[in-house]
């Protein structure tokens, strides 16, 4: 007997990217729709790297809002090689302000205000292990000399290790991991080790980006891996392990600046992430572990009450159709197209 619905908390998205002005007001609605709560990316420019400039940020994501809405933004803070202890401990105060981001210098999208020199910032790493404020790594490195393909594998050996052993009560995310290694390296660490994964790498490896002709709208950073990869990113995910949880990584780019000679990183993917992860569930069998993977495990980590609010999931005989594109004035950004028919279909909101 197939599954034909699924039940869930309101999934909360632990990584996102809502951007500001036009692009926020027309992308935040789809974000809010699917999920509760979402962990909300500092990389504006300039960089939100003060718990001032979250809390403005904040308020102008409440302000884009639908009235109704019920949707919290969880702030987080840019780290630069500037910050200050006392921009800890004042995040670290803030109710609304849930971590620390760390992105590489150059790593990927707005990242040149990010950290060059690691060792410089492990005061404030020993600051927030005392307040318990956790950072979120964007674990590659960018070292000119490794392969793109190698990043995060690097990036565990000489700047993720040595740091937890350096400091080895400070709770870190590894931010969208995206290979065997990486999933690995969590499930073999004693504590404080957490990881979130993203919709696109759960249902796409190297071969759709590649293959057959060049396909800008699946380019994120990090980029897709091959397929073995996958499949550990798949077993982790579906695995119910506490240590692992949904964080889309639903990055708005314009679409003529993913249609380029130099193409923008990123996955627009809040329109029919809660979708893909039903099919992708559902094919390894583990429609019973989705609520731990998008409800619980995530909220666990941020020391957060499980929504009340339900979804429902479910699957039809006929697709479910969403937007190619969305609007943003007269410009576009383009929908996630995982590539693959979704059968699943959502009934938002079902108050209890
Ligand atoms: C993100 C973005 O566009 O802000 N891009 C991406 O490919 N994931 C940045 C990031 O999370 O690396
Ligand atoms: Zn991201």
């Amino acid at each position: 007997m197939i599954q034909t619905e699924v039940l869930l908390n309101m999934p909360d998205d632990m990584h996102l990217h809502l951007r500001d002005g036009n692009i926020l007001n027309g992308v935040v609605g789809y974000s809010a729709r699917n999920f509760g709560r979402a962990i909300i990316m500092p990389n504006l420019v300039p960089p939100i790297s003060t718990s001032d400039a979250a809390l403005d940020y904040r308020r102008r994501i409440l302000n884009a809002l639908d009235h109704k809405s019920t949707f919290q933004p969880l702030m987080t803070l840019y780290l630069t090689e500037s910050t200050t202890s006392h921009e800890i401990e004042k995040a670290a105060a803030s109710p609304f302000i849930k971590a620390v981001k760390l992105y590489p210098a150059g790593a990927t999208t707005n990242s040149e205000s990010g950290v060059r020199n690691i060792k410089k910032s492990y005061h404030l790493f020993r600051k927030m292990a005392e307040l318990d404020l956790p950072l979120l790594v964007h674990g590659e490195v960018t070292d000119p000399d490794i392969d793109i393909f190698d990043r995060e594998e690097v990036f565990i050996d000489r700047i993720l290790e040595p740091l937890r052993r350096e400091i080895p009560d400070l709770r870190i995310v590894m931010e969208h991991v995206t290979t065997k290694n990486g999933v690995d390296y969590v499930k073999n660490s004693k504590k404080n080790l957490f990881a979130t994964l993203t919709t696109h790498h759960l249902m796409l490896n190297r071969n759709a980006m590649l293959v057959g002709g060049l396909r800008p709208h699946y380019y994120c950073l990090p980029i897709l891996k091959r397929e073995k990869h996958r499949a550990a990113l798949r077993s982790a995910a579906t695995s119910g392990d506490p240590r692992f949880f949904l964080g889309t990584d639903s990055a708005p780019h314009l679409t003529h600046t993913k249609e380029s000679a130099c193409g923008c990183a990123g996955v627009f993917s809040a329109v029919n992430s809660m979708g893909c992860l039903a099919t992708v569930f559902e094919e390894e069998n583990a429609l019973s572990k989705l609520n731990k993977f998008t409800a619980e495990n995530g909220a666990n980590f941020y020391g957060l009450k499980v929504n009340k609010n339900k979804i429902r999931l479910i699957r039809k005989s006929k697709v479910a159709i969403f937007p190619d594109t969305i609007s943003i004035g007269n410009e576009t950004i383009t929908v996630f197209d995982p590539g693959i028919p979704i059968y699943w279909h959502i009934d938002y909101m079902i108050n209890e």
